[in-house]
């Protein structure tokens, strides 16, 4: 008798977990981990100590593959730069055939693609000065660097788009530029 009665009961239980309404999610037992409840990268979260899901990363560490920079801008971090940055990158031909491809893409607008400082946009936009110039042949690498990074005047600052490495890299172009040979040739027509 006592088993038939808990025979109907289960029975009883494991139909009333049918829920006959398809728009509603039936009874689940234990579900465990089936349906987790993750919190998503920028969600509030009440289980870090700042309440957000992503975590800053410890004071000190350097992500991989990321070259910290410990120069700010402005003109005297600028001149730090040039007196104590060396391009890191020998001026191998694939070194130089990549400054130039980053260098068609985000200096030649403004600068023109030799260095001009005739890009597209000065037709509305005031001009740039000439890389093949006295004064920018005498900028030393590391200060190049910083201008690209951090901008300088009315130049906007190119640190978010132009990778670090890729930064070298346009340097070592800009130097082929402004080879005399290769400027001899362009002032002549
Ligand atoms: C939006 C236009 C623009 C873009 C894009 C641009 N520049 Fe400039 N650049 C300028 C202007 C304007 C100046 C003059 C800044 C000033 O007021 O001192 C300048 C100045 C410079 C100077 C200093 C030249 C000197 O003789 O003092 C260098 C070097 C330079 N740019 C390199 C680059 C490189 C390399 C890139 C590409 C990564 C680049 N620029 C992208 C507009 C631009």
């Amino acid at each position: 008798m006592r088993r038939a009665f808990a025979g109907v009961v289960v029975v009883g239980l494991a139909l009333a977990g049918c829920e006959q309404d398809e728009t509603k999610p039936n009874y689940e037992y234990a579900p465990d981990m089936v349906s987790s409840v993750p919190y998503d990268s920028f969600s509030p979260n009440p289980n870090t100590p700042d309440g957000k899901t992503l975590l800053v990363p410890a004071k000190g560490t350097v992500p991989r593959g990321f070259q910290p920079l410990h120069l700010a801008a402005g003109p005297e971090e600028a001149e730090r730069a040039g007196a104590q940055l060396k391009n890191p990158y020998p001026a191998s031909p694939e070194v130089v055939a990549r400054g130039r491809t980053a260098f068609q893409r985000y200096c030649s607008p403004c600068h023109g693609s030799e260095g001009l400082g005739d890009g597209t946009v000065t037709a509305r936009f005031p001009v740039p000065p000439s890389l093949v110039a006295e004064h920018a042949r005498g900028l030393p690498d590391g200060r190049i660097f910083h201008i690209i990074t951090h901008g300088q005047g009315l130049m906007p600052a190119h640190g978010s788009q132009v990778a670090p490495e890729d930064r070298w890299k346009v340097v070592h172009y800009l130097r082929t530029l402004q080879d005399p040979a290769r400027t001899a040739r362009k002032d002549t027509p």
